[in-house]
């Protein structure tokens, strides 16, 4: 029995009492599942004001700009963690000791290969495709290569299908981009971390030996970390509503692809890192905030704002430490990165962004350092969407484990009222 009761009074009806239930930390939350049986709906769309599940991976303060997987908070990880070590802890509730972590990486690292079929799969895009729609269609027909013996109710085929998603998620995000260069596919190299395998099957060719840059390398490992799991955004919302049903892990990854690619989402560091360049110079951003600021027009100031976060996001002040150590790294003044500090320095000082509290996110300064990497922006959102595979695999095998109920809003139905149909069609 919850403390606490909140009570909803309908025109004409008896109050109903309802449960208030309280989290480890953050806000009460009305449990208002009792509702519907009493043909009560509550209208709520872009679940501005609800709990869509309950959930221990990840707690996200907006207002205080926090973020914590597992208890453990995201600069602390991003500076004494690796993105392997941070899947496990994602993955499975607790840090792992030595022991756990080298059985972990080692099953990592030995299922980097994809199936040879798959590589051939790929000649059927277009070469010009934008990755993302290749990374969504590649990853969706893994289900076809891993389906048959898949049970999702059981943990230990759940574990397997999230070792497969994390070890072959970098090889098919590299090759989304050797297949639009017209490059060969790089196998993947078992001896180098996960963060520099990614960068070697990017970067390296059959003709000459790359060898990975330790700064580079450290400064991709940051970004997958920073980007692991962001508790119930669309994307991963995407997966668990299209997991409920009972569906396969890899067709629910790749839906949960789907949604990431758009601006107001994972999209964001491309759409962002076009904007710098459209701005170009710093004398040039005053027209651009007012732009973001014209209610008639639709731009929007890329890498700004954030449905949760009421703050700076916490992701956002490690990425600027990371993109200054890249630039300095590749001995690169990035023109980008002035008119990127200028923009940020004005809009924090502007009052539109002051009142609605719009800060920079953690897309503001990704698309920066990728770039800065040799990474075309139109890989950025494949490289996130490669991070938030764990996160994305957590959350989906937390919904079998709480036990699964499919995912079925309701609406608030505006059309026609039943009216007789006779066709005016020539028969
Ligand atoms: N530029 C200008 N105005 C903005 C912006 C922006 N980037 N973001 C929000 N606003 C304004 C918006 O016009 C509205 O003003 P008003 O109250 O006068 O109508 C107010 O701020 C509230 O905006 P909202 O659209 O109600 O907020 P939301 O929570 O629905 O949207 C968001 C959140 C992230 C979609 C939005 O801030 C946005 O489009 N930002 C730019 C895209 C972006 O950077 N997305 C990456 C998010 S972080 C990565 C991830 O987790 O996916």
């Amino acid at each position: 029995m919850a403390d606490k009761k909140a009570t909803i009074t309908c025109p004409g009806e008896t109050a109903v009492e309802l449960d208030v239930l309280q989290g480890t930390l953050g806000q009460d939350v009305i449990d208002i599942r009792s509702l519907g049986s009493k043909g009560v709906f509550t209208f709520d769309p872009g679940f501005t004001s609800t709990a869509s599940c309950e959930s221990k991976i990840t707690f996200i303060d907006g207002d205080e700009g926090i973020l914590l997987h597992r208890g453990y908070p995201i600069d602390q990880l991003a500076t004494s963690s690796s993105y392997l070590e941070v899947s496990y802890i994602l993955l499975y509730g607790e840090k792992p000791t030595q022991k756990e972590f080298e059985e972990f990486k080692t099953t990592v690292t030995r299922h980097t290969m994809i199936h040879e079929q798959i590589t051939r799969l790929f000649h059927g895009f277009r070469r010009d495709s934008h990755p993302m729609a290749v990374l969504c269609g590649v990853t969706g027909a893994l289900a076809a290569f891993y389906h048959d013996s898949l049970d999702v109710n059981n943990p230990r085929h759940r574990e397997i299908a999230a070792f497969r998603l994390l070890s072959k998620m970098p090889t098919v995000a590299a090759m989304c981009y050797k297949y639009a260069l017209g490059q060969p596919f790089i196998y993947p190299r078992n001896d180098l971390s996960y963060a520099g395998n990614f960068l070697h099957m990017m970067f390296a060719t059959p003709c000459e030996e790359y060898v990975v840059n330790p700064v580079l390398e450290r400064a991709m490992d940051r970004i997958l970390i920073l980007h692991a799991d962001h508790e119930q955004n669309a994307s991963t919302s995407t997966v668990r509503t299209a997991g409920s049903s009972g569906a396969n892990p890899f067709a629910c990854i790749a839906a949960g692809i789907a949604s990431l690619w758009g601006p107001a989402h994972g999209g964001a560091n491309e759409a962002c890192l076009k904007m710098l360049e459209e701005i170009n110079h710093k004398e040039h951003i005053p027209e651009f905030l007012r732009r973001a600021k014209d209610k008639n027009d639709s731009f929007r100031l890329m890498g700004f704002g954030h449905r949760v976060y009421k703050n700076y996001d916490p992701r956002a002040t490690v990425m600027r430490e990371t993109c200054h150590e890249v630039l300095q790294e590749l001995g690169m003044k990035d023109d980008l990165l002035e008119v990127a500090m200028e923009l940020e320095h004005i809009a924090l000082h502007d009052p539109y962004f002051i009142e609605r509290k719009l800060y920079p996110n953690v897309d503001f300064y990704s698309g920066i350092i990728l770039k800065a990497m040799g990474i075309p922006s139109s890989m950025f959102t494949v490289i996130f969407a490669m991070a938030r595979t764990v996160g994305w695999i957590a959350h989906w095998n937390e919904m079998h484990d709480d036990g699964i109920k499919i995912a079925r809003p309701r609406q608030l139905y505006t059309g026609y009222a039943q009216r007789d149909f006779t066709s005016d069609l020539a028969k």
